[in-house]
């Protein structure tokens, strides 16, 4: 009867399928937060890359079914961390992250270990001089990079533009830049001197701060060079990686386009290299 295949089955586990265990989680602003994962012995990635998680949905109305709810978000950590880290947005009717904003250290998140992206050193050619160029949380993957050996072994120097609206979103970039530059466990790693090479350039578009300005109007007008006191990008000296917001990312696309730069990717590297930061 029924009845008795009802008590037959195994009782109805709530498994979280790829589940993690958040470790630490920091506010930065009403809108940011950061947070930290355990990481799946078995997740190789390439610093810059990202992958999916999310939690699990509401559960159906009708089914009672639930289901993972995913985005695509960079990992913030370098590849050679025990741990994740990751670097999100708040979006109040945001599907994911209006969930996502109130984990605590012990909550159980998914993540699909499944890394991919753009942003990895394989997709450039050799250069000189590294350009990072970030809006909002398209700094999370240069966190990454930016505590990565590689980056430092292939390149003299690199510069990080991070351009927000509001001085309180610079937050979590500037902090990490000042922990990288007095970090001695990462100056053994990296070799001693690697953070002389960062130049930092922060920008704010709706609050007073020491630079203003949308990065792409401070290219233009050359006051970047001038500050920085390094020539426009060119071909033969620059490569670049780009994430931020779609309007930034085809803005900038097309001037690295007019300095000669051309477009990379894993299978065939360039000059330069582009990726949506996520929005929920
Ligand atoms: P602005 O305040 O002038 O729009 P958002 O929070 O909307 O994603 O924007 C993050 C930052 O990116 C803001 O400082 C914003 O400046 C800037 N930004 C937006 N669009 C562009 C663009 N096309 N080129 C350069 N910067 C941009």
């Amino acid at each position: 009867t029924d009845a008795t295949a009802t008590e037959a089955r195994a009782p109805r586990k709530l498994a979280v399928p790829d589940a993690q265990t958040v470790t630490q989680v920091t506010h930065w602003t009403d809108r940011l937060f950061s947070f930290r994962c355990t990481r799946p012995a078995s997740l190789r990635f390439r610093s810059g890359e990202f992958v999916m998680i999310g939690l699990m949905g509401d559960p159906d109305p009708k089914t009672g079914k639930q289901k993972p709810l995913l985005r695509a978000y960079s990992i913030a950590s370098p590849a050679w961390d025990d741990e994740l880290e990751f670097y999100s947005i708040k979006v109040q009717d945001g599907p994911l992250t209006s969930k996502l904003q109130h984990i605590r250290p012990g909550d159980q998140i998914i993540l699909r270990p499944k890394p991919v992206g753009t942003l990895v050193h394989d997709a450039l050619l050799p250069g000189k001089r590294l350009w990072l160029f970030a809006t909002g949380t398209g700094f999370a993957p240069f966190a990454s990079l930016l505590r990565e050996p590689q980056t430092f072994e292939d390149y003299d120097e690199v510069i990080i533009t991070h351009t927000c609206r509001e001085v309180g979103e610079l937050a979590y970039g500037a902090q990490l830049i000042e922990e990288i530059r007095q970090d001695e466990m990462l100056a053994e790693l990296m070799g001693e001197g690697f953070a002389d090479k960062i130049r930092y350039y922060p920008t704010t578009t709706r609050e007073e701060s020491p630079k203003m300005g949308r990065i792409t109007d401070l290219m233009r007008s050359g006051e970047v060079f001038a500050d920085l006191g390094v020539a426009p990008l060119s071909p033969e000296t620059d490569r670049a990686m780009i994430c931020g917001n779609l309007a930034f990312n085809l803005e900038l696309k097309a001037m690295l386009e007019e300095y000669g730069l051309e477009e990379g990717a894993n299978s065939d590297p360039k000059h330069y290299v582009v990726e949506k930061a996520f929005l929920d």
